[in-house]
Protein backbone atom coordinates (compact mmCIF):
# COMPACT_ATOMS: atom_id res chain seq x y z
CA UNK A 1 0.00 0.00 0.00
CA UNK A 2 1.79 3.69 -1.29
CA UNK A 3 2.41 6.20 1.73
CA UNK A 4 3.03 9.94 1.98
CA UNK A 5 6.28 10.04 3.43
CA UNK A 6 7.18 13.68 5.10
CA UNK A 7 10.07 15.43 6.96
CA UNK A 8 8.25 18.42 8.15
CA UNK A 9 10.23 21.50 9.51
CA UNK A 10 10.89 23.04 6.52
CA UNK A 11 9.32 27.15 5.90
CA UNK A 12 7.65 26.88 2.53
CA UNK A 13 6.88 29.14 0.30
CA UNK A 14 6.12 29.38 -3.70
CA UNK A 15 3.11 29.70 -6.17
CA UNK A 16 0.17 27.08 -6.21
CA UNK A 17 -2.31 27.01 -8.60
CA UNK A 18 -5.51 25.41 -7.39
CA UNK A 19 -7.24 22.73 -8.96
CA UNK A 20 -10.75 22.77 -10.38
CA UNK A 21 -13.43 21.50 -7.70
CA UNK A 22 -13.91 17.96 -7.12
CA UNK A 23 -17.44 18.87 -5.86
CA UNK A 24 -18.59 20.87 -8.95
CA UNK A 25 -16.92 18.30 -11.51
CA UNK A 26 -19.57 15.69 -10.21
CA UNK A 27 -22.68 16.94 -10.75
CA UNK A 28 -22.05 18.92 -13.67
CA UNK A 29 -20.78 15.62 -15.40
CA UNK A 30 -24.08 14.10 -14.30
CA UNK A 31 -25.14 17.17 -16.11
CA UNK A 32 -23.63 16.03 -19.02
CA UNK A 33 -26.31 13.12 -18.91
CA UNK A 34 -28.62 15.15 -19.67
CA UNK A 35 -27.13 16.54 -22.77
CA UNK A 36 -28.01 16.08 -26.53
CA UNK A 37 -24.85 16.51 -27.59
CA UNK A 38 -20.65 16.95 -26.86
CA UNK A 39 -19.85 18.39 -23.76
CA UNK A 40 -16.23 19.67 -23.20
CA UNK A 41 -15.62 20.41 -19.43
CA UNK A 42 -12.21 22.20 -19.16
CA UNK A 43 -10.35 22.05 -15.26
CA UNK A 44 -11.37 18.99 -14.35
CA UNK A 45 -8.48 17.80 -11.61
CA UNK A 46 -7.09 14.11 -11.34
CA UNK A 47 -9.15 12.75 -9.08
CA UNK A 48 -10.10 9.30 -8.24
CA UNK A 49 -13.65 10.33 -8.02
CA UNK A 50 -13.40 11.90 -11.43
CA UNK A 51 -12.35 8.41 -12.62
CA UNK A 52 -15.30 7.23 -10.95
CA UNK A 53 -17.57 9.60 -12.16
CA UNK A 54 -16.09 8.36 -15.40
CA UNK A 55 -16.63 4.69 -15.23
CA UNK A 56 -20.33 5.46 -14.36
CA UNK A 57 -20.63 7.69 -17.58
CA UNK A 58 -19.35 5.01 -19.60
CA UNK A 59 -21.29 2.54 -17.63
CA UNK A 60 -24.40 4.25 -19.04
CA UNK A 61 -22.88 3.85 -22.48
CA UNK A 62 -21.82 7.50 -22.73
CA UNK A 63 -18.48 8.33 -24.91
CA UNK A 64 -15.92 9.65 -22.51
CA UNK A 65 -12.45 11.17 -23.06
CA UNK A 66 -10.14 12.39 -20.16
CA UNK A 67 -6.87 14.52 -21.41
CA UNK A 68 -4.99 17.33 -19.88
CA UNK A 69 -8.07 17.84 -17.28
CA UNK A 70 -10.89 18.36 -19.75
CA UNK A 71 -12.83 15.62 -20.06
CA UNK A 72 -15.10 15.47 -23.57
CA UNK A 73 -18.16 13.25 -23.10
CA UNK A 74 -20.76 12.49 -25.22
CA UNK A 75 -24.14 10.96 -24.36
CA UNK A 76 -25.87 10.86 -27.55
CA UNK A 77 -25.19 6.78 -27.48
CA UNK A 78 -26.48 5.97 -23.63
CA UNK A 79 -28.50 2.74 -23.41
CA UNK A 80 -28.38 2.02 -19.82
CA UNK A 81 -30.00 3.46 -16.53
CA UNK A 82 -28.01 1.23 -13.52
CA UNK A 83 -25.38 2.44 -11.59
CA UNK A 84 -23.03 -0.29 -11.29
CA UNK A 85 -23.26 -1.09 -7.34
CA UNK A 86 -19.40 -1.35 -7.18
CA UNK A 87 -19.26 2.46 -8.35
CA UNK A 88 -21.97 3.18 -5.80
CA UNK A 89 -19.78 1.66 -3.12
CA UNK A 90 -16.27 3.20 -4.14
CA UNK A 91 -18.27 6.61 -4.61
CA UNK A 92 -20.67 7.73 -2.12
CA UNK A 93 -21.53 10.91 -4.07
CA UNK A 94 -22.41 9.34 -7.42
CA UNK A 95 -25.98 9.35 -6.47
CA UNK A 96 -25.93 12.87 -7.31
CA UNK A 97 -25.76 10.70 -10.98
CA UNK A 98 -29.74 9.46 -10.11
CA UNK A 99 -31.20 13.19 -11.21
CA UNK A 100 -29.20 13.04 -15.01
CA UNK A 101 -29.57 9.67 -15.51
CA UNK A 102 -33.46 9.88 -14.86
CA UNK A 103 -33.78 13.20 -16.33
CA UNK A 104 -32.50 11.70 -19.46
CA UNK A 105 -34.04 8.13 -19.63
CA UNK A 106 -36.75 8.42 -16.69
CA UNK A 107 -35.45 4.89 -15.15
CA UNK A 108 -33.22 4.90 -12.71
CA UNK A 109 -31.65 2.22 -10.74
CA UNK A 110 -29.23 2.88 -8.27
CA UNK A 111 -27.87 0.72 -5.00
CA UNK A 112 -28.61 2.49 -1.62
CA UNK A 113 -25.62 4.43 -1.28
CA UNK A 114 -24.52 2.86 2.17
CA UNK A 115 -22.72 5.62 4.71
CA UNK A 116 -19.33 6.90 4.30
CA UNK A 117 -16.19 7.42 6.66
CA UNK A 118 -18.63 10.66 8.00
CA UNK A 119 -21.07 8.88 9.03
CA UNK A 120 -24.40 7.65 7.91
CA UNK A 121 -25.54 9.59 4.82
CA UNK A 122 -29.00 9.58 4.05
CA UNK A 123 -30.56 10.59 0.93
CA UNK A 124 -34.38 10.72 2.61
CA UNK A 125 -34.27 14.30 1.41
CA UNK A 126 -33.45 13.39 -2.57
CA UNK A 127 -36.39 10.60 -2.63
CA UNK A 128 -38.93 12.65 -1.20
CA UNK A 129 -38.26 15.19 -3.56
CA UNK A 130 -37.78 13.35 -6.77
CA UNK A 131 -41.35 11.89 -5.37
CA UNK A 132 -42.86 15.18 -5.69
CA UNK A 133 -41.59 15.78 -9.06
CA UNK A 134 -43.52 12.56 -9.95
CA UNK A 135 -40.68 9.76 -9.82
CA UNK A 136 -41.88 6.54 -8.76
CA UNK A 137 -39.28 5.00 -6.07
CA UNK A 138 -39.35 1.14 -5.28
CA UNK A 139 -36.49 0.27 -2.70
CA UNK A 140 -36.04 -3.91 -2.66
CA UNK A 141 -32.56 -5.60 -1.91
CA UNK A 142 -30.82 -2.55 -1.37
CA UNK A 143 -31.76 -1.15 -5.10
CA UNK A 144 -33.74 1.90 -5.53
CA UNK A 145 -36.11 0.99 -8.56
CA UNK A 146 -36.75 4.67 -10.18
CA UNK A 147 -39.52 5.32 -12.82
CA UNK A 148 -40.63 8.35 -14.32
CA UNK A 149 -41.87 7.29 -17.19
CA UNK A 150 -45.07 8.92 -16.82
CA UNK A 151 -43.16 12.33 -16.71
CA UNK A 152 -41.68 14.78 -14.12
CA UNK A 153 -43.63 17.22 -13.38
CA UNK A 154 -42.69 20.70 -11.99
CA UNK A 155 -43.72 20.80 -8.12
CA UNK A 156 -42.47 23.16 -5.56
CA UNK A 157 -40.38 21.42 -3.10
CA UNK A 158 -39.44 22.29 0.15
CA UNK A 159 -35.93 20.82 1.64
CA UNK A 160 -36.12 20.81 5.61
CA UNK A 161 -32.47 21.03 5.47
CA UNK A 162 -30.40 23.19 2.41
CA UNK A 163 -28.79 19.99 1.48
CA UNK A 164 -26.34 20.16 -1.41
CA UNK A 165 -26.29 16.79 -3.32
CA UNK A 166 -30.63 17.23 -2.87
CA UNK A 167 -30.47 20.01 -4.19
CA UNK A 168 -28.06 18.95 -7.49
CA UNK A 169 -30.00 15.76 -8.43
CA UNK A 170 -33.42 17.90 -8.10
CA UNK A 171 -32.03 20.63 -10.42
CA UNK A 172 -30.59 17.60 -12.60
CA UNK A 173 -33.98 16.29 -12.31
CA UNK A 174 -36.20 19.24 -13.07
CA UNK A 175 -34.17 20.77 -15.91
CA UNK A 176 -36.24 18.48 -18.35
CA UNK A 177 -39.47 18.24 -16.09
CA UNK A 178 -42.80 19.83 -17.66
CA UNK A 179 -43.78 22.69 -15.86
CA UNK A 180 -41.51 24.89 -13.14
CA UNK A 181 -39.98 23.27 -10.02
CA UNK A 182 -39.43 25.62 -7.24
CA UNK A 183 -36.91 24.30 -4.64
CA UNK A 184 -37.17 26.45 -1.00
CA UNK A 185 -33.82 26.15 0.96
CA UNK A 186 -31.68 25.33 -1.49
CA UNK A 187 -28.33 24.99 -1.11
CA UNK A 188 -26.33 28.24 -1.96
CA UNK A 189 -22.65 26.47 -2.14
CA UNK A 190 -20.73 27.99 -5.38
CA UNK A 191 -20.71 24.74 -6.71
CA UNK A 192 -24.98 24.63 -7.01
CA UNK A 193 -24.43 28.02 -9.27
CA UNK A 194 -21.69 26.46 -11.26
CA UNK A 195 -23.83 23.44 -11.93
CA UNK A 196 -26.55 25.97 -13.00
CA UNK A 197 -24.46 28.15 -15.02
CA UNK A 198 -23.09 24.43 -17.26
CA UNK A 199 -26.67 23.30 -17.97
CA UNK A 200 -28.10 27.17 -18.62
CA UNK A 201 -24.79 26.96 -21.21
CA UNK A 202 -26.61 23.58 -22.56
CA UNK A 203 -30.09 25.30 -22.93
CA UNK A 204 -31.80 25.04 -19.61
CA UNK A 205 -33.57 27.45 -17.74
CA UNK A 206 -32.88 27.85 -14.01
CA UNK A 207 -32.54 30.77 -12.42
CA UNK A 208 -31.90 31.81 -8.34
CA UNK A 209 -28.79 29.21 -8.20
CA UNK A 210 -26.64 30.34 -5.17
CA UNK A 211 -29.86 31.96 -3.89
CA UNK A 212 -31.73 29.78 -1.13
CA UNK A 213 -34.53 29.48 -3.77
CA UNK A 214 -34.09 28.28 -7.32
CA UNK A 215 -36.70 28.08 -10.11
CA UNK A 216 -36.13 25.18 -12.60
CA UNK A 217 -38.33 26.46 -15.90
CA UNK A 218 -38.36 22.56 -17.87
CA UNK A 219 -37.04 22.64 -21.47
CA UNK A 220 -37.79 19.65 -23.80
CA UNK A 221 -33.94 18.92 -24.07
CA UNK A 222 -30.32 20.40 -24.00
CA UNK A 223 -27.49 20.58 -26.59
CA UNK A 224 -23.72 19.80 -26.09
CA UNK A 225 -21.93 22.82 -24.59
CA UNK A 226 -18.31 23.71 -23.09
CA UNK A 227 -17.68 24.92 -19.77
CA UNK A 228 -14.48 25.12 -16.89
CA UNK A 229 -15.39 24.30 -13.85
CA UNK A 230 -14.81 26.90 -10.48
CA UNK A 231 -11.79 26.52 -8.39
CA UNK A 232 -11.66 24.48 -5.32
CA UNK A 233 -11.98 26.47 -2.32
CA UNK A 234 -11.45 23.26 -0.10
CA UNK A 235 -7.94 22.14 -1.82
CA UNK A 236 -7.11 26.32 -1.52
CA UNK A 237 -7.73 26.26 2.08
CA UNK A 238 -5.16 23.47 2.36
CA UNK A 239 -2.57 25.11 0.98
CA UNK A 240 -3.17 27.84 2.89
CA UNK A 241 -3.17 25.86 6.72
CA UNK A 242 0.05 24.20 4.64
CA UNK A 243 1.77 27.77 4.28
CA UNK A 244 0.15 28.69 7.89
CA UNK A 245 1.85 25.61 9.88
CA UNK A 246 5.10 26.20 8.11
CA UNK A 247 5.63 30.12 8.71
CA UNK A 248 5.76 30.09 4.94
CA UNK A 249 4.34 32.56 2.45
CA UNK A 250 1.93 31.54 -0.54
CA UNK A 251 1.08 32.79 -3.82
CA UNK A 252 -2.56 31.20 -4.46
CA UNK A 253 -3.89 31.49 -8.26
CA UNK A 254 -7.12 30.73 -9.98
CA UNK A 255 -8.75 30.89 -7.01
CA UNK A 256 -12.36 32.62 -6.63
CA UNK A 257 -11.75 34.76 -3.29
CA UNK A 258 -15.66 35.86 -3.55
CA UNK A 259 -16.30 31.68 -2.76
CA UNK A 260 -14.09 32.44 0.41
CA UNK A 261 -15.25 34.79 2.67
CA UNK A 262 -15.69 32.92 5.19
CA UNK A 263 -12.34 30.64 4.71
CA UNK A 264 -10.63 33.94 4.16
CA UNK A 265 -11.73 35.37 7.74
CA UNK A 266 -11.09 32.34 9.86
CA UNK A 267 -7.17 32.77 8.46
CA UNK A 268 -7.12 36.58 9.20
CA UNK A 269 -8.08 35.83 12.63
CA UNK A 270 -5.53 32.71 13.07
CA UNK A 271 -3.20 36.24 12.33
CA UNK A 272 -2.34 34.90 8.34
CA UNK A 273 -1.58 38.33 6.63
CA UNK A 274 -3.74 37.65 3.31
CA UNK A 275 -3.70 39.82 0.45
CA UNK A 276 -6.15 39.63 -2.49
CA UNK A 277 -5.79 40.41 -6.16
CA UNK A 278 -7.89 39.16 -8.84
CA UNK A 279 -8.01 35.65 -8.93
CA UNK A 280 -4.91 35.46 -6.83
CA UNK A 281 -4.30 36.07 -2.98
CA UNK A 282 -0.77 36.01 -0.99
CA UNK A 283 -1.03 34.45 2.13
CA UNK A 284 2.02 34.91 4.87
CA UNK A 285 1.95 33.00 7.58
CA UNK A 286 2.47 34.76 11.08
CA UNK A 287 5.43 34.07 13.60
CA UNK A 288 3.08 32.80 16.00
CA UNK A 289 -0.63 31.39 14.86
CA UNK A 290 -3.17 32.74 17.20
CA UNK A 291 -6.23 31.01 18.56
CA UNK A 292 -9.21 31.37 17.12
CA UNK A 293 -11.86 31.35 20.13
CA UNK A 294 -14.76 29.41 18.24
CA UNK A 295 -14.97 28.22 14.57
CA UNK A 296 -18.65 26.51 13.80
CA UNK A 297 -19.43 25.43 10.26
CA UNK A 298 -22.73 25.60 8.82
CA UNK A 299 -23.93 25.80 5.55
CA UNK A 300 -22.61 28.36 2.54
CA UNK A 301 -22.18 31.09 2.66
CA UNK A 302 -20.58 30.59 6.23
CA UNK A 303 -17.74 28.03 7.41
CA UNK A 304 -17.25 25.28 5.31
CA UNK A 305 -17.22 21.65 7.22
CA UNK A 306 -14.87 20.17 4.60
CA UNK A 307 -12.38 23.00 5.75
CA UNK A 308 -12.34 22.53 9.35
CA UNK A 309 -9.56 19.76 9.57
CA UNK A 310 -7.48 21.35 7.54
CA UNK A 311 -8.28 25.00 9.99
CA UNK A 312 -7.99 22.61 13.27
CA UNK A 313 -4.68 21.42 11.69
CA UNK A 314 -3.26 24.38 11.80
CA UNK A 315 -4.45 25.82 15.05
CA UNK A 316 -2.77 22.29 17.00
CA UNK A 317 0.34 24.93 16.91
CA UNK A 318 -1.70 28.41 17.86
CA UNK A 319 -0.99 30.25 20.69
CA UNK A 320 -3.50 29.30 23.27
CA UNK A 321 -7.00 27.61 23.22
CA UNK A 322 -9.08 27.41 20.30
CA UNK A 323 -12.64 25.62 19.63
CA UNK A 324 -14.24 23.81 16.95
CA UNK A 325 -17.95 23.28 16.54
CA UNK A 326 -18.99 20.54 13.54
CA UNK A 327 -22.52 21.07 12.80
CA UNK A 328 -23.26 19.43 9.50
CA UNK A 329 -21.40 15.73 9.58
CA UNK A 330 -21.87 13.53 12.68
CA UNK A 331 -18.47 11.45 12.64
CA UNK A 332 -15.87 14.34 11.53
CA UNK A 333 -13.68 13.73 14.14
CA UNK A 334 -12.29 10.89 13.10
CA UNK A 335 -8.59 11.77 12.70
CA UNK A 336 -8.10 14.00 15.53
CA UNK A 337 -6.45 11.34 17.29
CA UNK A 338 -4.51 10.71 14.16
CA UNK A 339 -3.60 14.43 15.06
CA UNK A 340 -2.74 13.55 18.31
CA UNK A 341 -0.40 10.99 17.65
CA UNK A 342 1.87 13.98 15.80
CA UNK A 343 1.88 15.98 19.14
CA UNK A 344 -1.31 17.96 19.20
CA UNK A 345 -3.21 18.26 22.12
CA UNK A 346 -6.95 17.86 20.95
CA UNK A 347 -9.59 16.66 23.08
CA UNK A 348 -13.34 16.14 21.46
CA UNK A 349 -17.11 15.50 23.02
CA UNK A 350 -19.50 14.93 20.86
CA UNK A 351 -19.64 17.86 17.69
CA UNK A 352 -17.10 20.14 19.53
CA UNK A 353 -13.38 19.82 19.47
CA UNK A 354 -11.22 21.73 21.43
CA UNK A 355 -7.54 22.15 20.46
CA UNK A 356 -5.01 23.37 23.10
CA UNK A 357 -2.21 25.04 21.20
CA UNK A 358 1.34 23.02 21.50
CA UNK A 359 5.16 24.44 20.92
CA UNK A 360 5.67 21.35 18.18
CA UNK A 361 4.67 18.44 17.01
CA UNK A 362 6.35 15.23 16.34
CA UNK A 363 6.78 12.72 13.12
CA UNK A 364 4.54 9.42 13.94
CA UNK A 365 3.16 7.29 11.52
CA UNK A 366 -0.54 8.33 10.75
CA UNK A 367 -3.62 6.65 9.04
CA UNK A 368 -6.08 8.66 6.92
CA UNK A 369 -9.37 7.86 8.32
CA UNK A 370 -11.38 9.78 5.42
CA UNK A 371 -10.07 12.80 2.53
CA UNK A 372 -10.30 15.96 4.48
CA UNK A 373 -8.81 14.48 7.94
CA UNK A 374 -6.25 12.68 5.88
CA UNK A 375 -5.38 15.79 4.35
CA UNK A 376 -5.20 17.46 7.70
CA UNK A 377 -2.58 14.56 8.58
CA UNK A 378 -0.45 15.70 5.30
CA UNK A 379 -0.41 19.69 7.05
CA UNK A 380 0.29 18.95 10.32
CA UNK A 381 3.63 16.75 9.26
CA UNK A 382 4.72 19.37 7.59
CA UNK A 383 5.32 21.43 10.68
CA UNK A 384 6.46 18.39 12.56
CA UNK A 385 9.92 17.79 13.44
CA UNK A 386 11.15 13.98 11.80
CA UNK A 387 9.88 11.87 9.70
CA UNK A 388 6.12 10.87 9.31
CA UNK A 389 4.53 8.20 7.08
CA UNK A 390 0.66 8.70 6.44
CA UNK A 391 -0.85 5.47 5.32
CA UNK A 392 -4.41 4.56 3.48
CA UNK A 393 -3.70 7.74 1.13
CA UNK A 394 -6.27 6.33 -1.34
CA UNK A 395 -8.91 8.53 0.33
CA UNK A 396 -6.37 11.97 -0.21
CA UNK A 397 -6.22 10.72 -4.00
CA UNK A 398 -10.21 10.92 -3.84
CA UNK A 399 -10.11 14.78 -3.89
CA UNK A 400 -6.36 16.08 -4.50
CA UNK A 401 -4.69 15.99 -7.82
CA UNK A 402 -0.90 15.41 -7.21
CA UNK A 403 -0.52 16.96 -3.38
CA UNK A 404 2.44 15.70 -3.20
CA UNK A 405 3.83 17.04 -6.29
CA UNK A 406 2.57 20.79 -5.54
CA UNK A 407 4.02 20.54 -1.76
CA UNK A 408 7.63 19.81 -3.40
CA UNK A 409 7.37 22.62 -5.86
CA UNK A 410 6.89 25.20 -2.77
CA UNK A 411 9.56 23.41 -0.61
CA UNK A 412 8.39 20.53 0.87
CA UNK A 413 10.56 17.31 1.87
CA UNK A 414 7.31 14.84 0.90
CA UNK A 415 7.01 12.11 -1.26
CA UNK A 416 5.39 8.90 -2.33
CA UNK A 417 6.45 5.93 -1.32
CA UNK A 418 4.95 3.04 -3.41
C1 LIG B 1 -21.61 17.62 -0.31
O1 LIG B 1 -22.01 16.40 0.28
C2 LIG B 1 -20.11 17.50 -0.55
N1 LIG B 1 -19.87 16.38 -1.47
C3 LIG B 1 -19.40 17.26 0.77
O2 LIG B 1 -18.01 17.22 0.49
C4 LIG B 1 -19.69 18.43 1.70
O3 LIG B 1 -19.09 18.18 2.95
C5 LIG B 1 -21.20 18.58 1.87
O4 LIG B 1 -21.83 18.73 0.57
C6 LIG B 1 -21.57 19.79 2.73
O5 LIG B 1 -21.06 20.94 2.13
C7 LIG B 1 -20.04 16.59 -2.80
O6 LIG B 1 -20.44 17.65 -3.24
C8 LIG B 1 -19.70 15.43 -3.70
P1 LIG B 1 -25.38 17.43 2.16
P2 LIG B 1 -23.58 16.06 0.44
O7 LIG B 1 -26.41 16.68 1.40
O8 LIG B 1 -24.31 16.52 -0.76
C9 LIG B 1 -27.66 15.36 5.78
C10 LIG B 1 -15.83 16.40 0.56
O9 LIG B 1 -15.04 16.34 1.49
N2 LIG B 1 -28.58 14.84 4.74
O10 LIG B 1 -25.39 18.91 2.16
O11 LIG B 1 -23.69 14.64 0.83
C11 LIG B 1 -26.31 14.63 5.73
O12 LIG B 1 -26.36 13.44 6.46
C12 LIG B 1 -17.29 16.01 0.75
O13 LIG B 1 -15.54 16.81 -0.59
C13 LIG B 1 -29.75 14.19 5.14
O14 LIG B 1 -30.02 14.04 6.32
O15 LIG B 1 -23.93 16.98 1.68
C14 LIG B 1 -25.36 15.64 6.33
O16 LIG B 1 -25.43 15.55 7.74
C15 LIG B 1 -17.53 15.42 2.11
N3 LIG B 1 -30.58 13.70 4.17
C16 LIG B 1 -25.95 16.98 5.89
O17 LIG B 1 -27.31 16.72 5.50
C17 LIG B 1 -30.32 13.84 2.84
O18 LIG B 1 -31.14 13.39 2.00
C18 LIG B 1 -25.20 17.64 4.75
O19 LIG B 1 -25.37 16.83 3.65
C19 LIG B 1 -29.12 14.51 2.46
C20 LIG B 1 -28.27 15.00 3.43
Amino acid sequence: MAEIIVNGGNRLSGEIAVQGAKNSVLPVLAGAVLCDGECIIHNCPNLSDVGTSIKILRGFGARVKYQNNTVTVDCRSINNYKIDDNLMREMRSSVVFLGGILGRMRRAVISSPGGCELGPRPIDLHLSALKKLGVLIEEEHGFLNCNAENGIIGSEIHLTFPSVGATENIILTAATAKGVTVIHNAAREPEISDLADFLNSAGARIYGSGSDTVYIHGVERLHGTTHTIIPDRIVAATYMSAAAVTGGKFVLTHIMPSHMVALLHAFRESGCDISVKGKSLTITAPKQILRIPTVRSLVYPAFPTDAGPLVISMLTLAEGTSVFVENIFENRFRYINELNRLGASIKTEGKVAVIEGVKSLSGARCVCPDLRGGAALVVASLAANGESQITNISHINRGYDNITGVLQNVGADIKIKE
